[in-house]
């Protein structure tokens, strides 16, 4: 084997940091934790990102936990989906067996039982946590469009969809004020406004329309929309401890692109919001992006080239991400060269696939004196191949690692914990309450109404003359939108929106502040 006495001397060294770490557990040496030989991440390196890798019930999960956990006790926020729900027993103290406390003695770890200040958040409120939505603007078209799977040509149409709502001042909050302008554009009054746009067509934004309408009768419509859900309120601290902030995803399967999408745009989001701060003695926010193969699946270039330069902007803000998923390979690579730390746990080698998978694993690490192809099918639960980034930003030595146990509970909080943490939250009274304030859907059927009133008006005084009717100048008339904006309440509200419509990563709107 692999693992001589050097090995513990080399991890010693190479992961011998000064300042605070995230302790991760203790180097194994032929199956025998070496106390000695601690592995870790430093606190300053954790916004240069990460993965955490390996096939089903390898321990991944728990790793996301006892990371969480000692970033909280550090005073930093965290940011978890719970796809499974097992996360949620974070917010409960551990309980402690025979079998845990003999891990943890063999691999040095002083073990108490600890709960951290969590927050469960739900999308659209499906479900036990405080209700998370966004708005149509701020989710932009980019996301939108990978929800929708729509393709290249749809999702540019898309963009300009919102870059004609966006000038036209019609507000997109929720999902019937979307639809009520592509519904304009494809009418009679919008005719003339469609062609101006260029290059969409009425065929596409009629395909557009029809897939909103499907995607609403879904049940959609309750994730988008007021009050909308800020991204700020995912920094918090109590007591000294950062808050972990967890979104509830139970039902994940019955909508993995909404649920990975809705994460990307917290993210970027996030980023929009929060001052540049270089480089940090340890992060404001750490985001965990579990389950992460399903934000890169199908995703179009465009998709995939806004996460990428995500990932690689928001580190100056003091926001390090985590990818977690099987294999290093469901993360693009110019996603994957920009995550800084690693933990590697065990991959099978069943099939000839897995054992594509594994090889191409391999490749993605660092030279050490592992045959890590032989290392990563051995490793047990809990056990990991760790590589991180050091204080000077360079690689670590190559460590077979057993992690520490997580200190709060391992199993889900109960359906009563859950309850009564939301219930105490002071989110709650802030994103409960759905607001529907006027905007695109409300402004245009204002002017459809008041058009065929004024229409039917114009019939009837005409109705008694004989006399020809006046030749209506087409191009003359203003377009609905353009009498919504000239009259005098849309430059009202205009002027207390007080601010143009800037579109940043995904062509998500930054509305705040
Ligand atoms: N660090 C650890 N300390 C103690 N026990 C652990 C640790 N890691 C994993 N285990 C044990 O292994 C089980 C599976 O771990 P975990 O749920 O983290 O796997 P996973 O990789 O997230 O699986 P899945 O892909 O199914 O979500 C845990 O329930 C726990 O019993
Ligand atoms: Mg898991």
């Amino acid at each position: 084997m692999a693992e001589t006495p050097d090995v513990v001397q080399t991890v010693q060294q190479g992961y011998a940091f000064e300042g605070p770490a995230i302790e991760l557990g203790a180097l194994l040496v032929d199956g025998t934790p070496n106390t000695e030989a601690a592995v870790r991440i430093p606190l300053s390196m954790v916004n240069r990102h990460g993965l955490v890798a390996g096939a089903t019930g390898t321990g991944k999960t728990k790793t996301l936990q006892l990371m969480a956990e000692q970033l909280s006790a550090a005073g930093v926020a965290v940011f978890a989906a719970d796809i499974k729900g097992d996360l949620s027993g974070v917010s409960q103290p551990g309980e402690s067996s025979e079998k845990l406390l003999a891990r943890t003695r063999t691999i040095g770890q002083e073990w108490t039982a600890t709960g951290f200040p969590t927050e469960f958040y739900a999308l659209g409120g499906q479900g036990a946590g405080v209700p998370i939505r966004a708005t149509i603007t701020s989710f932009g078209p980019v996301l939108l469009s990978k929800v929708l799977g729509l393709n290249d040509v749809q999702e540019s149409s898309l963009g300009l969809i919102f870059h004609y709502a966006d000038k036209q001042g019609l507000t997109l909050l929720d999902l019937k004020d979307l639809r009520a302008v592509i519904t304009h554009l494809t009418s009679d009054e919008g005719k003339g406004d469609l062609k101006e746009l260029g290059g969409l067509s009425a065929a596409t934004a009629g395909v557009i329309l029809r897939s909103l309408i499907g995607f609403a009768d879904q049940g959609a419509e309750a994730f988008f929309g007021e009050p909308e859900f800020d991204t700020a309120d995912l920094l918090q601290q109590r007591d000294g401890k950062g808050v972990i902030s967890l979104l509830e995803l139970p039902n994940l399967q019955d909508r993995p692109a909404l649920f990975s999408t809705f994460l990307m745009w917290l993210l970027a989001d996030l980023f929009h919001d929060l001052p540049e701060v270089g480089d940090v003695d340890k992060p404001k926010l750490v985001f965990f992006f579990d389950e992460a193969h399903l934000l890169f699946n199908d995703a179009s270039k465009a998709f995939l080239d806004s996460i990428a330069q995500t990932v690689r902007l928001i580190r100056s803000k003091g926001v390090g991400v985590f990818f977690v998923t099987q294999t290093p390979k469901d993360v693009p690579d110019d996603v994957l060269a920009q995550l800084g730390s690693r933990v590697q746990h065990q991959l099978r080698a069943h099939t000839p696939n897995d054992a594509k998978a594994l090889k191409a694993t391999v490749s993605t690490f660092p030279n050490s004196s592992y045959d890590l192809g032989e290392v990563l099918t051995q490793l047990g639960i809990g056990e990991a191949v760790v590589t991180v980034m050091n204080e000077k930003g360079a690689p670590t030595p190559v460590a077979w690692t057993r992690l520490r146990a997580p200190q709060s509970l391992m199993a889900p909080a109960s359906a009563e914990q859950l309850t009564a943490t939301v219930a105490a939250s002071p989110n709650n009274a802030k994103y409960t309450e759905v607001v529907d304030r006027e905007s695109a859907y409300e402004k245009l059927a204002a002017k459809v109404q008041a058009g065929a009133e004024q229409a039917e008006a114009e019939a009837q005084a005409e109705q008694p003359q004989a006399e020809a009717p006046k030749p209506r100048a087409q191009k003359q008339e203003k377009s609905v939108v353009q009498q919504v904006i000239g009259s005098s309440a849309f430059k009202q509200f205009a002027r207390s929106a007080g601010r143009e419509i800037v579109r940043g990563l995904f062509g998500a709107a930054r509305r705040k502040r």
